[in-house]
């Protein structure tokens, strides 16, 4: 039987409650499926722990995790540790030291999810983003002058490679061809007078190996505004590292909200680990209260085993969520209903069978 090592990294606030729910799913699904099991080895990195060592993770963190097969984690970022040390030191580290440069996330309207769209159907959402993930806005550099004087300046500056820009859109058009869909680039080259230019220039190269691939360019403004007034002409969604940031938010609000939003951390040549989270953060006002939906990290664990080459199921992982959603089932106050962050791990868990 194949086993698969599982590094968790359960991060902090609802992080941990939500993990924990995932890795039921996972036992669960291996349970059912007799070909493969799971190994987990837990990470107690984040806040807390950096209260403690001065660090987000140790010196050998990283490979620590690189003799795992893939990665969840949870969230990153608490009160009491600056949110630039905590999630550049741990989440955005892993994201960069393993050149996870795709990060894919779904944006996709379940039958039963809440939509504050007036009159959107399931049929009307149904987008998934490529997310630029290793460069970009991102990229840390810059500088920060005389601080705490009249002259201070600071500078923050994007970096967009000619490698780092083609591999993410070559990754889109392959992904739309693949699943029959458009694709839209979203930069903003009427401001953006290098880094944006840049990047529509490569999307028009890059698109000559692709004539089959119906295209639309956007600028991110407009883009937004369309995902909330026409989000049915979306397929696939090509973009930069912090457009692709703010539009899966937008994303998840038109989806049935942070609860349900997940997204996969890709390298896809499999030369360092995969990583797969929720895209929400650790929630501090809910955290420890035991009502978290953990929905979004069991649909990310559906990525997971799409990834591990299990897609029929990471596609019944998605239908389970569906049924708990339209018939609700052990849902969670977030969905409108009662249920603890463990009854619905538990339900989803139990209807898998
Ligand atoms: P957040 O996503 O943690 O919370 C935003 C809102 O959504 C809150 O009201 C929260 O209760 C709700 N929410 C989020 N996840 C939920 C879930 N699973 N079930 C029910 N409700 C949920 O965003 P924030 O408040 O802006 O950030 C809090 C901390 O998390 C900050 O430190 C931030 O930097 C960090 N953060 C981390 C990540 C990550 O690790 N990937 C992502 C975003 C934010
Ligand atoms: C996300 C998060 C992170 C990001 C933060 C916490 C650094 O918002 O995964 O969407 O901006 O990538
Ligand atoms: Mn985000």
């Amino acid at each position: 039987m194949k086993t698969y090592k599982i590094a968790l990294v359960p991060g902090d606030g609802i992080g941990k409650e939500v993990v924990d729910e995932a890795v039921r799913v996972l036992n669960r699904v291996s349970e059912l499926d007799g070909r493969f099991s799971f190994e987990f080895t837990e990470y107690p990195w984040g806040c807390r722990y950096y209260l403690e060592h001065g660090e987000m993770m140790p010196a050998d963190g990283i490979e620590l995790l690189s003799k795992s097969d893939a990665i969840i984690l949870g969230a990153v970022g608490f009160p009491g540790v600056p949110d630039h040390i905590s999630l550049r030191d741990l989440l955005l580290r892993i994201r960069h030291d393993f050149d996870q440069y795709i990060n894919l996330r779904p944006v996709k309207l379940l039958k039963g999810a809440q939509c504050p769209l007036k009159d959107a159907k399931p049929e009307d959402i149904d987008m998934i983003f490529v997310r630029e993930n290793s460069e970009g806005e991102y990229a840390g550099s810059g500088a920060w002058l005389y601080p705490d004087s009249p002259q201070e300046v600071v500078i923050q500056n994007g970096v967009f490679s000619r490698k780092g820009c083609e591999r993410v859109i070559r990754y889109a058009y392959e992904l739309a061809r693949k699943e029959g869909k458009t694709l839209t680039s979203v930069s903003k080259g009427n401001a953006l007078n290098y880094s944006m230019v840049f990047w529509d220039k490569i999307f028009a190269e890059v698109g000559k190996d692709y004539p089959d691939v119906k295209t639309y360019s956007l600028l991110v403004d407009a883009a937004s505004m369309f995902m909330v007034k026409d989000p049915g002409r979306f397929g696939v969604i090509v973009t930069s590292n912090l457009f692709g940031d703010i539009l899966t938010d937008l994303g998840a609000a038109i989806s049935g909200g942070m609860g349900l939003a997940a997204g996969a951390n890709l390298n896809p040549e499999g030369k360092f680990p995969s990583m797969f989270e929720p895209i929400h953060g650790s929630a501090p006002d809910i955290a420890g209260k035991g009502i978290a939906n953990p929905m979004a990290t069991i649909w990310a664990a559906s990525q997971l085993l799409d990834h591990l080459g299990y897609p029929e199921w990471g596609k019944k992982i998605i239908d389970c969520i569906e049924k708990m959603l339209s018939e609700k089932i052990a849902l969670t106050p977030d969905q409108g209903g009662t249920a603890s962050t463990q009854e619905c791990g538990k339900a989803l868990a139990e209807l898998l069978k």
